[in-house]
């Protein structure tokens, strides 16, 4: 059994230590809400045995002490830190015992925004920045003036009327952009990136070189004053605020007053509901009694003001342990590596499952099954893991392997050269991949099966009867007048429709299937390379690389395709329910392709296509797609709002199609 005594020793070693990584190092071990935690429990001994509160524990001072690289600078009035409420009844306790001590039954507020910064203090002397400080422990803290000098919110003169003496306190920040860009630099010379923009500012602030700090784009907004000479004191925080803006330095532009503590709950709702969309991190709001007369009423405890106090958001980030990694199979085959966790809160919500992305990040990130690992559930963002504990690995951790095989289908997955995404090979077959490869397969440029809609695929899909494209030949006039939003009428003319698109092109019908890489193309130089599927289907490596727009990558996507086995079942069904196409003759030049030989220009945009399909479907109707106009240009197509290519065509007598006028070639020649 572990005595209060012993527990509570063990906590203050551990708070101790976290607190040391956290303010000296810049370079916390564990994310703050398990830091909190941990406080929190030993608060919890101590208030139940104030006889084992020691005067080092983490309990009985602000924050650490100064680091002896920086002069230390003491503050003439401490700088407190705030307590924190975690729910909306600490808040209304809160609140409860302010208006006990007070005496006022209506209090007002000011709701700020908590930055996720470092505390610092300011000191003008005649309106001059004389001295910047960190809160250290908040008596003495360390001298950083020459630090926060290069910073440009940092007035270095105070405008208008400024008292003989003032220390301005307020928090230094880094912007969301600045610290990605920053670690962006970082990860690229290889160097350690930071855990979050407070210490990556935290660390930027204290460079023993300020030419460092003067690179870190980093912000200060100010929320209070300390200490002040020779001038006359504003009756409210409000007001004081105005005050310091009206000196020059920045204050939040999101504070606002609350008449009451249901007024600040909600702001509390509506700073959360911005958060995401915020361009600095903020960890909660902060509550603060507005009239400066009853502040000095209520006084303060050790560490915090009795009149604030921080209304924390939940936590964004939370550690917990990696129990297993499965793999889920999207809808375009992509196997995207997911985290089972023990059930942790975060975000506001009890998180068990959370995305890894892909392997290259597992890798970056070194992230082993067994691991201790943070999860980030950041406003509706699905749950990431963000990085393992890697101090606190235990001794049976294992690797995360890739499956070689598709968890859901059995197909060989693959990772191509130079990509982050491994993906499934058995596009026809796959489940997980059924919607989306038969959308594609009855396609208007595919197979193109007039009627068969999004969502009577999905009605055949989810009730099992269609489960590759294979089964759409089997359906029956009678089965598809029974299903939702069908007709006798309907039903007979989808029938018709598969019938006819039974009679197909191999261009087609390899587009069709949909090999990963192969558009339509690629699909038509391989049916003009191989003339027929089976010379396709055993086609080696070699072979493709002959075909022209066929590189590496395509080759490989073609072959891993047609050596699976469920694959090619899936073909050959197709031919047994009468899908047929006539073979080509090979030794015939592409010049038998209808648009061969023409040279189209593009110019203007165009409704129903982008230029980018346009060019792609006259490829592959064999015409050819050049930038400028010439008297050889046989087309311009000219869409809204046409470029000088337009005037050029009609000087030199070019033909020009509109829209239409395209279309109508493309069908015709299709
Ligand atoms: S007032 C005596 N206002 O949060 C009250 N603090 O967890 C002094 N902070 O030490 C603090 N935003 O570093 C105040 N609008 C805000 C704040 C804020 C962030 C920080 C500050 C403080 C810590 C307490």
């Amino acid at each position: 059994m572990t005595t209060a005594a012993q527990r509570a020793a063990a906590l203050r070693e551990q708070l101790h230590e976290h607190a040391y990584r956290y303010y000296v190092l810049d370079d916390p071990g564990i994310p703050d809400a398990d830091y909190d935690q941990l406080y929190r429990e030993l608060e919890a001994i101590e208030v139940e045995h104030p006889e084992l509160v020691t005067p080092d524990s983490p309990t009985q001072r602000v924050g650490a002490p100064p680091d002896s690289a920086f002069e230390p600078v003491r503050h003439r009035l401490p700088m407190l830190s705030l307590s924190n409420a975690f729910s909306e009844q600490e808040v209304r306790d809160f609140h409860r015992r302010a208006q006990q001590r007070s005496g006022e039954a209506e209090l007002r507020y000011v709701v700020e925004p908590k930055m996720d910064g470092l505390a610092v203090s300011l000191t003008y002397e005649q309106g001059v920045l004389i001295k910047a400080a960190t809160r250290g422990d908040g008596r003495t803290g360390e001298d950083v003036t020459a630090n926060v000098r290069t910073i440009h919110q940092v007035p270095l003169r105070l405008s208008g009327d400024a008292p003989a003496r003032v220390e301005i306190r307020g928090e230094i920040y880094l912007p969301l952009a600045g610290f990605r860009e920053m670690n962006r630099r970082l990860e690229a010379d290889g160097a350690k990136t930071f855990v979050n923009p407070r210490n990556a500012a935290a660390g930027a602030l204290r460079q023993l070189d300020p030419a460092i700090t003067a690179q870190r784009p980093l912000g200060i907004v100010c929320y209070a004053l300390g200490d002040i000479e020779g001038f006359r004191l504003p009756t409210t925080h409000s007001a004081l605020l105005e005050q310091l803006r009206s000196w020059g330095l920045p204050v939040s532009e999101l504070n606002q007053p609350a008449e009451d503590i249901d007024a600040c709950l909600d702001r509390y709702a509506a700073l959360q509901a911005m958060r995401a969309e915020l361009p600095f991190e903020i960890d909660g709001v902060v509550y603060k009694v507005d009239d400066l007369a009853l502040r000095e009423t209520l006084g303060q405890v050790a560490r915090a003001p009795r009149w604030a106090i921080a209304h924390k958001f939940p936590a964004e980030e939370a550690s917990t342990r990696l129990l297993d990694v499965e793999f889920q199979v999207g809808r375009t085959g992509a196997l995207t590596p997911v985290a089972r966790l023990a059930p942790v809160f975060v975000g506001g919500v009890t998180v068990s499952n959370a995305t890894l992305h892909n392997m290259d990040e597992i890798e970056r990130k070194d992230v082993r099954i067994g691991d201790q690992v943070v999860v980030r559930r950041a406003g509706d963002v699905i749950p990431e893991v963000v990085r393992a504990l890697t101090e606190q690995r235990p001794a049976d951790v294992h690797r995360v392997q890739q499956p070689p095989q598709c968890p859901v289908c059995g197909s060989d997955v693959i990772r191509a050269e130079g990509e982050a995404i491994a993906r499934c090979t058995g596009g026809l077959v796959c489940s997980a991949q059924r919607e989306g490869a038969l959308r594609h397969f009855v396609s208007r440029r595919a197979m193109d099966v007039d009627g068969m809609g999004d969502k009577l695929i999905e009605q055949l899909v989810g009730s099992g009867r269609v489960q590759s494209p294979a089964d759409l030949y089997t359906l029956t006039q009678a089965e598809l007048a029974g299903l939702e939003r069908m007709g006798e009428k309907s039903a007979s003319n989808l029938v018709a429709a598969l019938e006819r698109s039974k009679h197909t092109e191999l261009g087609r019908l390899i587009y069709a299937i949909g090999i990963r890489e192969v558009g339509e193309v690629t699909a038509q130089a391989l049916a003009q390379a191989f003339g027929d599927l089976q010379p396709l289907i055993d086609a080696d490596e070699a072979a493709l690389l002959a075909v022209p727009d066929v590189g590496p990558i395509v080759a490989q996507h073609v072959r891993l395709f047609f050596e699976q086995a469920q694959n090619l079942s899936v073909l050959q069904a197709l031919q047994d329910l009468g899908v047929n196409w006539p073979s080509i003759d090979i030794a015939a030049k592409p010049a038998e392709l209808p648009l061969s030989g023409k040279t189209f220009v593009l110019t203007g945009s165009l409704d129903t296509m982008t230029r980018d399909e346009a060019k792609q479907r006259i490829q592959a109707m064999g015409g050819k797609v050049t930038g400028s106009v010439s008297k050889k240009t046989d087309y311009v197509v000219a869409g809204a709002d046409p470029g000088s290519k337009l005037d050029k065509a009609q000087t030199l007598g070019v033909e020009v199609l509109d829209e239409a006028g395209l279309a109508a070639l493309l069908d015709g020649a299709g």
